[in-house]
């Protein structure tokens, strides 16, 4: 196995996942209509790595235009992150969402189908869990309800690569449920890069941080959890992208699909996540406690033991180095990667 196909592989965690492969001695190739990605990502990767990785630039939904990098490529296994992922924007759009997500996952079965290309990683998410009853979440958790559009693609996807894969002898899927991504590469090149005012937690803070945002809003102190504020399990993102590697090896085994948990098996609150960043790089993080956000669970955290046992695979990075790895990132591209 060595040639990767990465789809959305310009993206935040694409891109760590990228330079992984590449530290690992794989041969990422990537495809992304840069919808929510800058093009001069493949630069950084080149800073990073020494490598030009080979990147087509189209989209996903079009099977005319995907067909191309099949049929010029030698693809051993694709890394499916493609997608649209803004929880609000879902809700407003819905049908832009199941139309992206679940149609690009359909055209590149169908392309794996026809070119024979049996192995492929999904990036589904915690949100598949919906509420469940207690915590820590465990994999064989009920998977039947989303609180939003964005949550609903993951569960459908899931779903198709399931029956997808149990009647196509031969074919795998790796569904990786991602708990919460931040942190960045060490080198400060590559990093979450939101659109607009951030909607997630670490990304609100860092732009606080720096100043472009007056204070964050904390959502809600009256949880029932340690310090009443939510509770989430932070990974960071190289750590995330060591996991798709891990799970590459897996492709040798028998079987049709398997999902994992990839998370801490930590949970850290908000103010507990406002106390690391101020400790780790010494900056006041002024905040406001304000209503609970719609739709907003109390805690969610993994148990990520079934990665452990069968990928060997295990975090790293703890709560300190995310919030110096998400502000070097912040601080060396106040203005984003240009
Ligand atoms: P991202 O937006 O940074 O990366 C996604 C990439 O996909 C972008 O570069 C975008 O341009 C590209 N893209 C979108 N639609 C496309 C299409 N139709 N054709 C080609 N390219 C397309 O997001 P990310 O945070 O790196 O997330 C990657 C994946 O992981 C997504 O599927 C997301 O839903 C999932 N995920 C993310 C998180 C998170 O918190 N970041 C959590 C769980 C799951
Ligand atoms: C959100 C999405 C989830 C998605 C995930 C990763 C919602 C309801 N859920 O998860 O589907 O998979 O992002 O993209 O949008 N918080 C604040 N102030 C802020 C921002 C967040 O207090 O300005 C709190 C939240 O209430 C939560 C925690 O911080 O307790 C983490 O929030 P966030 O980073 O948005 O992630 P999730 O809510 O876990």
């Amino acid at each position: 196995m060595k040639n990767i196909l990465v789809t959305g592989g310009t993206g935040y965690i694409g891109s760590h996942t990228v330079v992984e492969l590449i530290n690992a001695g794989y041969n990422p190739i990537i495809v992304d209509n840069l919808s929510n990605s800058k093009i001069q990502v493949l630069d950084r990767i080149k800073t990073i790595t020494g490598v030009d990785v080979k990147f087509y630039k189209l989209d996903c939904t079009k099977y005319d235009e995907f067909e191309e990098v099949f049929k010029n490529e030698k693809i051993d296994a694709v890394i499916h992150f493609a997608g649209l992922k803004a929880v609000g924007e879902s809700c407003q759009k819905p049908l832009l969402y199941y139309e992206n997500n679940v149609g690009s996952a359909i055209v590149l079965l169908n392309l794996m189908k026809k070119y024979d290309v049996k192995n492929v990683i999904f990036s589904s998410s915690a949100t598949v869990y919906g509420e469940p009853k207690s915590v820590p979440f465990y994999e064989y958790f009920e998977v039947n309800h989303a609180t939003n559009p964005y949550g609903e693609t993951k569960i459908m996807i899931e779903r198709i690569m399931q029956d997808f894969t149990k009647v196509n002898k031969g074919f795998k899927a790796i569904l990786l449920r991602y708990f919460n991504p931040i942190g960045a590469h060490k080198s400060g090149l590559i990093g979450e890069e939101p659109v607009g005012i951030p909607n997630n937690l670490m990304p609100y803070i860092t732009q606080v941080a720096i100043g472009k945002l007056e204070y964050l809003r904390v959502f809600g102190n009256d949880y029932d959890t340690v310090d009443g504020t939510g509770v989430r399990d932070y990974i960071h993102v190289v750590d995330l992208a060591l996991g798709h590697v891990a799970s590459l090896a897996k492709f040798s085994n028998d079987f049709s699909w398997i999902a994992y948990n990839l998370g801490t098996g930590k949970g850290t609150s908000v103010l507990e996540l406002v106390n690391a960043f101020e400790k780790a790089n010494n900056i006041k993080i002024p905040y406001k406690i304000v209503e609970r956000r719609p739709g907003d669970i109390a805690i969610s955290y993994a148990n990520a033991d079934k990665a452990k046992k069968d990928l060997g695979w295990s975090t790293k990075y703890n709560i300190i180095d995310c919030c110096k790895d998400s502000w070097n990132f912040q601080n060396k591209n106040p203005d984003g990667i240009k």
